[in-house]
């Protein structure tokens, strides 16, 4: 019989429930044992619904980590703590889906790389988006050359007025930024793994704190506390490759533009472009004339996973758990994770000094 796998979830908060949970509960060779919060009620929750009947409950990380029967956290806790919480799993020998941003600062990211590997545990960062149907399609064609060299490209993440108003996302301290560090961070790193490219050469950003004050703001998740959003509202960015392409970089939780674009980019090569707002479109020239190409992608398939549900986070992990299975490099890897962090730091210190960021 194959072997079940242990899985610990700390931070039982927003995706936890709506992403790890529910999806890990459908594959049968994981059982989910431990369930960790600083609120108990919410592992005690968590416990309830996913958990096996002896599973766990904590309010101590630490305490979840002595227990050598666990072979996988999740670390789904604010960005603040994704450092410390995965490098603590790591040396106790568990494989680590920390969720996105990797970390708070690009210097903890390395960390958590260097442990990654020193200790031959498994780390992957939640990139999500990435196993979305549009996203896996446009990856296969980007990795065909259909779209020739990548030499610019759009990362978006702009939301009208969608403010995330719970938990601490607007806490500077906790989360160590805004939109750029939440979304945007979504937009670049599926960007950088469409083009393949992860050598950054010179970041060049700015971050605003334009619509933050205001109260009684139109918000998706209701109006906001002016004083409580220490974060910016809006920061983008432009990114030059070692290799010479750009990357524009723009985020969002409150902007005045008429439509919402997320997780999603734009790709222009030298054989052809891509857009995924909007259903995903590939345009070019062929024999003098332009087109247009149309997909209309079906839940079905599509590359890398032969599974039973093409749900992107039963996708993302099923993935992961075979990863760690079959010995196999996770879809999302640590190094990859890692450069999306040191953009984002660049972007915010480029914000901060007024000065470009060289990557040497
Ligand atoms: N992949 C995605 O699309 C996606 C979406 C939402 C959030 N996230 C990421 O997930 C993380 C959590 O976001 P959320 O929306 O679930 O927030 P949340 O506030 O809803 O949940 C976080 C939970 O962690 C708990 N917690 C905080 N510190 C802890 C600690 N030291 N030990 C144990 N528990 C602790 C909190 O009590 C809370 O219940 C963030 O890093 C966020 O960026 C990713």
């Amino acid at each position: 019989m194959s072997k079940v796998y242990k899985i610990a979830i700390i931070g039982c908060g927003g995706i936890a429930n709506a992403k790890h949970m529910p999806s890990l509960a459908k594959l049968k060779n994981v059982e989910m044992v431990a369930f960790c919060d600083i609120v108990e009620e919410r592992a005690v929750e968590a416990k309830e619904k996913y958990g096996t009947p002896d599973a766990k409950v904590y309010t101590d990380y630490k305490a979840v980590l002595e227990d050598k029967s666990i072979d996988i956290v999740h670390v789904c806790t604010p960005n603040d703590s994704h450092a410390e919480i995965t490098i603590a799993s790591l040396e106790s020998d568990k494989h680590v889906l920390c969720e996105k941003p990797m970390a708070k600062k690009a210097e903890d990211a390395r960390r958590m790389v260097e442990v990654a590997k020193r200790t031959g545990k498994k780390l992957t960062v939640g990139y999500n988006n990435r196993f979305r149907s549009d996203s896996r399609y446009l990856k296969k064609l980007c990795e065909e050359g259909t779209l020739g060299e990548i030499y610019f490209a759009k990362a978006h993440a702009i939301r009208r007025r969608a403010v995330p108003t719970w938990g601490v996302f607007l806490d500077e301290e906790k989360q160590g930024g805004g939109p750029l560090i939440d979304i945007g961070t979504h937009s670049l790193d599926m960007t950088l793994w469409m083009m393949d490219n992860y050598e950054p050469h010179i970041v060049l950003g700015k971050a605003y704190h334009k619509l933050s004050g205001r109260e009684n703001a139109a918000n998706a998740w209701g109006s906001w506390d002016p004083a409580k959003f220490t974060v910016e509202d809006s920061a983008f960015g432009m990114i030059v490759m070692k290799n010479g392409a750009t990357v524009i970089l723009e985020s969002s939780w409150a902007l005045n533009v008429t439509s919402n674009i997320e997780a999603k980019c734009t790709l222009c090569g030298t054989e052809g472009g891509a857009d995924m707002n909007d259903g995903l479109t590939i345009n070019g020239e062929r024999h003098g004339q332009l087109y247009d190409q149309k997909f209309h992608l079906t839940a079905s398939g599509v590359d890398f996973y032969e599974g039973d549900s093409d749900n992107p986070p039963d996708v993302e992990m099923h993935m992961w758990i075979d990863a760690i299975e079959n010995d196999k490099t996770p879809i999302i890897t640590p190094e990859q994770a890692c450069v999306v962090s040191e953009i984002l730091e660049a972007i915010y210190e480029s914000s901060r000094t007024g000065k470009a960021i060289y990557f040497d």
